[in-house]
């Protein structure tokens, strides 16, 4: 007989998520439209998820909250166009955020979309790995030409072996701190690294606020790098838009990544914006 450990329904409302309990589902899932998820199961409102928590735990049930970027349909097919627009208005590279669901809570990217990307372009592809163990997608990145894998100090183990065998197959290495994660933290790692790639809002998905204090820890790099005399480039990495990349650039990031601020919007005007706001002191 087939066991099913755990039966699981979507619950794109609060109806929907009544029906599929008392229909004999163990656990449902659910997510809130600020974690990115663009199709089924539709959103909830954070007052309805209470409510649906509620509802589902009296009778003993779980609820999952799903959190995924994965591009939409729409989206997908919308991609060479956008790729082709952000290359002719010239970006000097694709960074691309690959999530596995436990680093971060979202699933994002895998290597598919790599190598879709490398189909695209001919411009660098800059991976950044929100995954526990970057070593299980480092062959495949490695046979995509990819240029730059950055990976979190925060991951288990730390990142010295992914670091050492980023670089044994001739890709240049990043390392990637959260914004709780101390600058020095990356001392022990500058000869290996080309990039510290400091994060500006907390991993996981795009849209959200620069954080507060990003400025000064980017400046903390800085010395930190030049007190090394380490010429290990600064990227930062989240909340970047006209308002918020001068500071970012006066402090010493030297790689700008930006998502929102690029793909939301005419693509050409977008970056033009954030590079004439580079130049401004
Ligand atoms: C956060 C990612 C970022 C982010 C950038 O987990 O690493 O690359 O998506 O997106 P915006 O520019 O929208 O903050
Ligand atoms: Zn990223």
């Amino acid at each position: 007989m087939l066991q099913i450990p755990e039966l699981l329904a979507p619950a794109g409302d609060l109806e929907r998520l009544r029906y599929a309990i008392n229909y004999g589902a163990d656990a449902v899932y659910c997510s809130l439209p600020e974690f990115g998820m663009r199709s089924a199961p539709a959103n909830f409102t954070p007052e309805q998820l209470t409510e649906g928590v509620i509802y589902a735990h009296a009778r003993g049930r779980k609820v999952y909250l799903t959190m995924n970027t994965l591009p939409t349909n729409e989206e997908a097919d919308r991609l060479p166009e956008a790729i082709k627009a952000a290359a002719a208005a010239g970006v000097d590279a694709f960074h691309i955020d690959v999530m596995d669901g436990h680093f971060v809570p979202a699933i994002s990217f895998g290597t598919g979309m790599v190598r879709t990307m490398e189909r695209l372009t001919t411009k660098p592809l800059d991976v950044h790995l929100m995954v526990e163990k970057p070593l299980d997608f480092l062959p495949e990145l490695e046979e995509l030409g990819v240029k730059r894998v950055s990976v979190h100090y925060e991951i288990p183990g730390g990142p010295e072996a992914a670091l050492r065998a980023i670089c044994a197959a001739g890709m240049q290495a990043g390392l990637v701190l959260n914004p709780e994660t101390p600058v020095e933290s990356a001392l022990p790692y500058l000869a290996q690294i080309s990039q510290l790639l400091l994060m500006t809002v907390y991993p996981g998905r795009g849209g959200q606020v620069y954080l507060p204090g990003s400025n000064e820890k980017i400046a903390a790099a800085k010395s930190l790098l030049q007190g090394q005399g380490s010429n290990t480039v600064i990227q930062v990495d989240g909340g970047i838009t006209p308002g918020t990349l001068p500071g970012a650039y006066a402090a010493g990031a030297r790689s700008i990544v930006a998502g929102s601020a690029v793909f939301y919007g005419n693509i050409y005007q977008n970056v033009c914006a954030l590079r004439s706001e580079k130049a401004k002191p």
